[in-house]
Order: C-alpha cells, then sequence, then structure tokens
C-alpha cells in the first residue's frame, strides 16, 4: 500500500458538564489518523478547536446552536438577544463534525453545515490552526457539507433561504474567495431543500431540490422539532435543476419523484452514437422519500438496539434526467436493495471516476435485523450484484476508497473503514476493493467513537 495519511472526522463527544447531547449529529468534532508508511499503521485522535467546543469545554455548557441542541437563555431578553444573534449567524456553531477535505493547494479542511465551521487542521499532528476565512462578499450561513473537491477545483452550493434558491459557486487553489457560476432558483416551496451534498458531471452541476427543506421557524425552537432544522413539503414536489459548469445557464430542470437523500454517489453524461449528452444519470444513498432516519439517529434509539429490525429501508437511487426539454426526471433503484439489506448510506467511489460512467460504489449496508447500517457493501452497477462485508456486533464507519497508484481497474485499491465493536473496543480494516475480502486489520488501543466522512492525504 502507498504511504499516506487517512482521516476521518466526525462528532465524537457528546457529554458537556453533565448534559448529554441527545443526536448523533451534535456531538464535537473528533478528528482521527491513520497513517500508513512501510507497511506499518500509527493512529491517533484529536478534538477539533472549535470556538463552540472550547466554549463548551470553558463554561461547562453548550454556548452554540448545534445540530439540534440550542442554549437555554437564561431570561427573555437574553432570548431576544439570540434571535439577534441567530439572524446575524453569531450563535450558530463552528463545531466542523461532518467531513475533511484536501484542497488543491495542500490545505486540509474540517466542514460542517455551517461556513464558520470551515476549520484549517494540520494533517499530521491533527492540530487546529484556525478558520478558513472565505475572502468573497457573498455571505449566507450555511453550504453543503460535501463540496465537490479536485486538485483543480472546490465547488459548493450555498442555499439562499431569503429567496428560496442556490449559488453555485467555485474556489480555485491557494484562493479562500468563492466565485459564482450560476443560481438555481427553487421551482416551489417556502425555502430551499437540503442540500448536505450534490454530484457533478464533467460538464454540468447537478442541483438537487429536495422536499426535505429547510426551515427557518425550526431554526428558532428551543427544542428539537421531529425533523430538526428541516420541514417536509411533500406538496411542494421534488425537482433536479442541472447547470452548465463553464455558462452557469440551466440546461435542465425538471420534476422527479419525492426522495430523501443526504449523500450523492456519483453521476455522469449518457451520450448518443453522435456523442451528443442525452441525459444525466445522478445516484444517491435514497431514503425511500422516508425522513424518519434522521429521527432513527438520536443516541437513545442508537443505543438501545433490542434485537427488532428498526432500520428503514435505502436504496441506491438513480436519477435519469433528460436533456431534451422534457419536464419530468425518473428516478428506479440502480440494483436491487435486497443485495445490500435494504440498507445503503456513507458512500465512495474511486476519486478519479468522479462525474464519469463508473461501475463501483462502497458503501455502509445492511445486515438485518439492525437498528444503524452494520455491514460494508460493494456495489456492481452494471452486473447488479454487490459483494458485502459483515461481522456480527461491529458497526462500520464510511468504507473509504484509495486506488492504488498506477492502477487501470476501477476497483484496483483499496478499502478502509474504522469498525467500532460490541466490546466498546475498535480496529481499522483494509479490505481488496476488488475481492472485498480483507486484506489486514490493526486493533486500536481503545475504542473510538462512530465517525463519519474522511479523504486521502498521499505522502509527498
Ligand atoms: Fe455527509
Amino acid at each position: 500500500m502507498q504511504s499516506g495519511t487517512y482521516l476521518r472526522n466526525g462528532p465524537g463527544l457528546w457529554r458537556i458538564g453533565n448534559y448529554d447531547f441527545r443526536h448523533l449529529f451534535d456531538g464535537y468534532a473528533t478528528l482521527v489518523k491513520l497513517h500508513f508508511e512501510n507497511g506499518r499503521l500509527i493512529a491517533g485522535h484529536r478534538q477539533i478547536e472549535s470556538e463552540a467546543y472550547k466554549a463548551a469545554k470553558k463554561n461547562k455548557k453548550l454556548c452554540y446552536r448545534e445540530f439540534s441542541e440550542v442554549p437555554k437563555s437564561d431570561n427573555f431578553l437574553a432570548y431576544v438577544g439570540e434571535l439577534a444573534n441567530l439572524f446575524s449567524g453569531a450563535s450558530l456553531t463552528d463545531n466542523a463534525n461532518t467531513g475533511v477535505v484536501k484542497l488543491g493547494d495542500g490545505r486540509v479542511v474540517c466542514l460542517t453545515e455551517t461556513q464558520k465551521g470551515s476549520i484549517v487542521i494540520d494533517p499530521n499532528t491533527l492540530d487546529t490552526l484556525g478558520k478558513f476565512e472565505y475572502s468573497d462578499t457573498l455571505g449566507g450561513l450555511i453550504h453543503s457539507a460535501h463540496p465537490i473537491v479536485t486538485d483543480k477545483e472546490f465547488l459548493t452550493l450555498l442555499p439562499d433561504l431569503v429567496n428560496p434558491g442556490y449559488l453555485v459557486v467555485s474556489m480555485k487553489p491557494g484562493t479562500n474567495e468563492r466565485k459564482v457560476i450560476g443560481r438555481v432558483n427553487c421551482r416551489h416551496g417556502p425555502a430551499p431543500g437540503w442540500v448536505h451534498s450534490f454530484p457533478v458531471t464533467e460538464h454540468y452541476i447537478v442541483v438537487p431540490e429536495m422536499p426535505l427543506r429547510y426551515c427557518a421557524q425550526n431554526l428558532l425552537k428551543a427544542e428539537p422539532t421531529p425533523l430538526y432544522k428541516f420541514e417536509w413539503h411533500p406538496d411542494s414536489k421534488a425537482f433536479v435543476h442541472v447547470m452548465c459548469k463553464a455558462s452557469g445557464k440551466i440546461v435542465a430542470s425538471v420534476e422527479v419523484p419525492l426522495f430523501v437523500t443526504f449523500h450523492f454517489i456519483n453521476a455522469y453524461e449518457e451520450v448518443d452514437e453522435d456523442g451528443r449528452v442525452t441525459a444525466i444519470m445522478a445516484d444517491c444513498c435514497e431514503h425511500n422519500a422516508d425522513t424518519t432516519i434522521l429521527e432513527k439517529l438520536k443516541l437513545q434509539n442508537l443505543r438501545s438496539f433490542d434485537g427488532k429490525d428498526v432500520l428503514p429501508d435505502a436504496r441506491v437511487g438513480r436519477f435519469i434526467i433528460p436533456l431534451n426539454g422534457s419536464p419530468y426526471g425518473k428516478l428506479e433503484a440502480a440494483v436491487d436493495p435486497n443485495e445490500h439489506g435494504r440498507g445503503i448510506d456513507m458512500c465512495s467511489i474511486n476519486p478519479k471516476f468522479l462525474g464519469l460512467k463508473y461501475r463501483y460504489a462502497y458503501a455502509c449496508g445492511a445486515q438485518r435485523p439492525c437498528n444503524f447500517p452494520n455491514a460494508l457493501t460493494k456495489i456492481d452497477l452494471v452486473n447488479k450484484r454487490a459483494k458485502n462485508w459483515y461481522e456480527e456486533g461491529a458497526v462500520p464507519s464510511e468504507p473509504f476508497f484509495v486506488p492504488r497508484p498506477g492502477a487501470t481497474e476501477e476497483d484496483d485499491g483499496v478499502v478502509i473503514s474504522m469498525i467500532s465493536q460490541k466490546n466498546g473496543g475498535g480496529y481499522a480494516l483494509l479490505l481488496d476493493g476488488s475481492t472485498f475480502k480483507e486484506i489486514a486489520r490493526a486493533k486500536f488501543p481503545y475504542g473510538l467513537p462512530y465517525g463519519l466522512h474522511g479523504c486521502w492525504v498521499p505522502k509527498h
């Protein structure tokens, strides 16, 4: 295996003073590194020193608005002050607990849904180096937690909560300035749909408009609502918009069946014999238009598995978006969901196939009964089959694919995942990207919390 470091970010600390958080996504960011060199593995972990984390540690209480938790106001006047802070974004968290990306210029940035939660870290020491300040004047409070990052650019979506829509922006390596490629106006609904992630093809940016929409009122409530900062608006329908990357023009805006997804897997262009693009195919981990998965991720539910099968079904949802002016797109399962236990989320692909026609996706799947994705799955989108890895009592995190240097086959590489064990322990697991069989495992000296998304930083 080549030398380098796998970094993984995620919520890892759910207790402040004597107060316990209630939702998985609220935890303060814990960064884990697996450094591979000369066949050896060196692991480490640290908390990200966000303002929200430092304030909570110092005051022994919650001081900023997290995913579901809100600081308690001492009195009404303080609450009024807090409303003002909310509109300015001052009370929102900068707890960068969702993902970590390596920019084209080498800087490594941890991210979450709030723009202020963009934090630069040192991939070797895991030190928090400081806030990533966007130098443009685009403003806004939130962005997609999953930008598309390559050596050449950083693309993301900035939802506009005032005039429902999205700004599609790009940032070049070596700069902190996002530039607008174009804007998508929402077709319906009181607010833009949640855009945790989005996919791109070679020439296009795909902007989903999910009926699970942001909700300013829910942002202001002192107690969590069932859908947190969001609201389900089936009447507002669901859409997918396609923007040309070069011109910023919208080339398709189609109505699609209702859907719920957090993670897009990939997208690509379908071409005819003359090389004309006829459709965009966009794949995602789709929860059968059912929002209950958000509720299932409450810590109380995750910690109380009694053998009953309670994980809602999910599938590889494939959007087919025609570019012939048709007003409708399709959404179907790309693979029989039983192939992966009707569970799928936390996906990765060979990064060389980003935006291109591809065959393989890696994700967390399910071995039922379960209350959480408890297996790893390799999906073959051509043969429509899956290979699965499962170990009783194990909870694996996102399987991350790293291609072998010089590889010519799409699945020639390794898949890295961190496993939490039933007994509180854990280990790093390496699977062969092709056979999906175990190559190696390295036991951690102590258990680590479950984590979300990672990135690979090759050694130079
Ligand atoms: Fe995510």
